[in-house]
C-alpha cells in the first residue's frame, strides 16, 4: 500500500477537480500524469462547453476509466463557479479530500502526494510558490510582479499570514468546505482563491503551505484578463474594510 492509499483510508477518498475551458491539447496529458502520481484518486473535469472540444475529450477519458468523471456546464462562467460546482458534486458523492488542479500543466501532479501528507495535520494545504523552496518557471517578469504584488496587497488588507493566497493548487478536507457556505461565495474569477483562503482562516482552520514549482503553460491561452484583476482588487478591498469595521471575524494569524 502506498502512502497515498493510506491517506485515502484516514482522510477519505480524494477527488481532484480540474476546471477546463479550451484545454484540448492539455487535458489528456495532465489526467494521465495525475492517474500515475496518485492512482487512488478520482478526477472530476468541470468543462464550460469549451468550443475546442475539451468536453468531448473528457467524456472519452471518463468512458475508459471509472476514476474519471465529467461535469458539463453550458458556457464559460468563471473559475470560481466551476470550482463551486465541482466541490458540490464531490461533497455530494462523499469524497473526503477535494483538490484544485489546473489543466494546463502549470501544476505538477508529482507535488500532490506531499500535499496530501501535509493535509493530515491541516484543514487546507496550499501548493505555494512564495514560501522557501517554491518557484515560478517561465513567467514574464510582469506577471510574477502582478502575482507577488497581489499577495502583498492581500496580506495587508486581510491580515492573513498566507504567502500565496491566490494559488490554484490546493487540497481541502471535505469538513473545511462543508463549514463554508459555498452558496454565499460570489467571487467568479481568480479572487475565488483569496475568498476561500479568507473564509477558511476566519473559521480558525489550519492552513499549511507546501512549496511547489509553478510552470507557465506551454500550450493554449491563459484566461486571465483585466476584469479578473479588477474583480480581485475590488473584492479584497471590500473584505478588508468589512474586517476593519468588525463586520468579518478577525482571522488568527497563521
Ligand atoms: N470551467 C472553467 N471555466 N474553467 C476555467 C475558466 C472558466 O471560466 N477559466 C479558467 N479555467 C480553467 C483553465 O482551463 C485552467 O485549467 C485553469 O482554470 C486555470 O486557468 P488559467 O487561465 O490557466 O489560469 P492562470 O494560469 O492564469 O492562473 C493560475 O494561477 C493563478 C495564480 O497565479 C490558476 O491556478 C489560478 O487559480 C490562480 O489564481
Ligand atoms: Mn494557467
Amino acid at each position: 500500500m502506498t502512502s497515498t492509499d493510506r491517506q485515502a483510508g484516514s482522510l477519505g477518498q480524494v477527488a481532484v477537480i480540474i476546471p477546463t475551458y479550451n484545454e484540448r491539447d492539455n487535458l489528456e496529458p495532465i489526467v494521465g500524469r495525475l492517474r500515475t502520481a496518485v492512482p487512488a484518486a478520482h478526477i472530476l473535469v468541470v468543462d464550460d462547453g469549451s468550443p475546442d472540444g475539451t468536453g468531448e475529450i473528457a467524456d472519452k477519458l471518463a468512458a475508459a476509466d471509472p476514476h474519471i468523471h465529467v461535469l458539463h456546464r453550458a458556457g464559460k462562467s468563471g473559475l470560481g463557479t466551476a470550482y463551486i460546482a465541482g466541490f458540490t458534486w464531490a461533497l455530494e458523492h462523499g469524497y473526503g479530500v477535494l483538490v484544485e488542479h489546473d489543466a494546463d500543466g502549470s501544476h505538477d501532479p508529482a507535488d500532490l502526494p506531499k500535499m496530501l501528507t501535509a493535509l493530515e495535520d491541516a484543514d487546507l494545504v496550499i501548493g505555494s510558490r512564495y514560501v522557501p523552496g517554491g518557484t515560478v518557471v517561465n513567467w514574464p517578469r510582469s506577471r510574477e510582479a502582478l502575482s507577488r504584488g497581489a499577495n502583498v496587497y492581500v496580506r495587508m488588507m486581510l491580515g492573513i499570514g498566507v504567502h500565496d493566497a491566490t494559488a490554484g493548487f490546493r487540497a481541502y478536507r471535505a469538513a473545511t468546505l462543508r463549514a463554508i457556505d459555498l452558496d454565499q461565495v460570489e467571487s467568479q474569477g481568480y479572487c475565488f482563491q483569496v475568498d476561500l483562503t479568507l473564509r477558511t482562516a476566519e473559521q480558525g482552520f489550519r492552513i499549511r503551505e507546501v512549496p511547489i514549482t509553478f510552470t507557465e503553460r506551454a500550450r493554449g491561452a491563459s484566461k486571465m484578463s483585466q476584469s479578473v484583476v479588477l474583480e480581485a482588487l475590488w473584492r479584497v478591498a471590500q473584505w478588508g474594510v468589512a474586517r476593519r469595521l468588525g463586520r468579518r471575524p478577525k482571522p488568527p494569524r497563521a
